[in-house]
Order: structure tokens, then sequence, then C-alpha cells
């Protein structure tokens, strides 16, 4: 436990404790656009998370506040529908909140899911990317408050992230599916803007894959929690400079909506198969 965050949560995870109608399998974290994955499993209790108290509140359209205990392809999972981002003003402690409700509830398995902008040229809106490496370059010092350099240990956390076996579950569910699933790496961006095409050329120069605002430092968290961690990217638009299109919140959403079929196949697959 870090008890730091233990101590900030107690009250909630108190709460959620009671209520909780099992111990789950795997847990699973809905990006932008993609709550709709909720809809259409046998959901068994869903919790607002606006009745647990401290839970931050997601300002963002598309991100429903609710944690839902489902049942989906034999598995007990956990599933988050709504997250709050660095870019709303929360804090990393904040933002890890689902990470740590995992830990508490003795899960240890996550699947992150977000909405990515595409860099990497042979990559389109709608594609699905499973990410094999993340870069927080910019989020170093908000990583360290949050982790803290308490223990040496620490510092060697990040050989298994993404987790390789978590990873390898996902590229097999595709390939069961027959899902055209991308690989590539993710550019953690500040937000709340979209970058510049400048940015975006300089990523592309350094070989980066897609950019988004959210999941790293989920990922780095649960890595260090020895929670196993695997994450897919929605590429819902091209970043910016890509194509001549302006950028939109509204085109993110619109993407996710067409795309959720595929999303909904390989998530189900890949629960099923881990
Ligand atoms: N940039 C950053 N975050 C995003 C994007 C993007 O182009 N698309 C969806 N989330």
């Amino acid at each position: 436990m870090n008890l730091d965050i233990d101590f900030k949560y107690k009250e909630l995870t108190d709460e959620l404790l009671k209520e909780i109608p099992f111990t789950p399998d795997i847990a699973i974290v809905l990006g932008s656009g993609l709550g709709d994955f909720a809809k259409n499993i046998d959901l068994i209790k869903s919790i607002p998370t606006s009745s647990l108290p401290g839970y931050p509140k997601s300002t963002v359209h598309g991100h429903e506040g609710y944690i839902h205990f489902a049942k989906c392809s034999g598995k007990n999972i956990l599933i988050f529908q709504g997250r709050v981002h660095f870019y709303e003003g929360y804090k990393l402690n904040e933002c890890i909140i689902p990470v740590h409700i995992t830990e508490t509830l003795n899960c240890g398995k996550l699947i992150l899911t977000n909405a990515a902008g595409g860099i990497n040229t042979h990559f389109s809106p709608g594609d699905l990317m499973l990410i094999t490496s993340f870069l927080a370059l910019n989020l170093k010092k908000e990583l360290t408050e949050l982790i803290g350099l308490t223990s040496i240990e620490n510092r060697n956390s990040f050989i298994n992230l993404p987790s390789k076996r978590m990873n390898q579950i996902i590229h097999n569910a595709a390939l069961e599916e027959k899902i055209n699933l991308k690989e590539g790496s993710y550019w953690f961006s500040k937000g709340p803007s979209y970058e510049t095409a400048a940015e975006i050329k300089m990523m592309a120069q350094m070989g980066i894959d897609s950019v988004g605002m959210s999941t790293v430092h989920e990922a780095i968290y649960a890595s260090i929690r020895n929670i196993e961690v695997g994450a897919v990217s929605l590429i819902t638009n091209f970043a910016a400079g890509i194509s001549k299109e302006k950028l939109s919140h509204n085109e993110v959403i619109e993407t996710a909506e067409l795309a959720k079929t595929k999303f909904e196949k390989l998530i189900k697959k890949v629960i099923e198969l881990s």
C-alpha cells in the first residue's frame, strides 16, 4: 500500500468495500467516448462515483462517472466509466484513483483504454493501437510527487510496463477476433489544448506513434503497485498538422462511436483470455 494515498481515500474505499458484490478478476478503465461498453454487458451493480466520498468529478463530455461490477466472458469485472484528467486541474494522486481502487479490491489485472491522436502516418481514425511503450517525459515532477523517492525499488519498477503477458493477451485477442490491431508508443501531453503542428512534427521525427492526455500515470502507478497492466488506444483523429482538418473533441467522440463495436469485441476477448 502507498500509505499517503491509502489515507487520502480511506473513507471512500471503506464505503466501497461495504458494497462490492465480488472480488474482480480484471479491471478496465474506459476512455473518451468508449463508455458504452458498460451498456452491453451483464451489469451486477453500478455505483455513481458522486456517491463515494472524495471521488474526483470528471468535467469532460464523454466521461460519465460510474464504477460498475459486471460479468463478462465468464469473469468478474470492475469497470471505471469516466476518468479524471490532469488537464482538468487534478493532481496525479487524484487521476490514479481507479488504480488505487483496483489495488484495494485485490484485483491484479488492469486494462486501460483511451482516445488518442495518430502520429504514425500508417494509422487512420478508427484504428485500435496496442500501447507498447509510454513516454512521460513532461510528467516527471508530478510523478516524483506521486511516487516519491522513498524506495530504490520504485526506480526499477518499469521493467514490466506494460505487462508483456497482458500485451501478448491483447495481441492474441485481436488475432482471434480478426481485428487489425496497430502497435506503437504513446506520448503523454498535458493538455488541455491539442498539440501544435510543430510539436507533432517533432514527435513524428522521434518515431512516436500516438499522443493523448491520460493513461501514462495510471499505467506507471499500476506497475509500481504490481498490477499487470495493458493499454489500448482508439485512434480518433490525425494528430495536429498530419491532416488539414481542425481537431475537436466532437471528432474524438464521433470516431469512438463508429469504432465501438470493434473495440467492444476486442475488450471482451481480452477479458476471456486474461
Ligand atoms: N492529442 C491529444 N490528445 C488526444 C488527441 C490528440 O490529437 N486525440 C484524442 N486525444
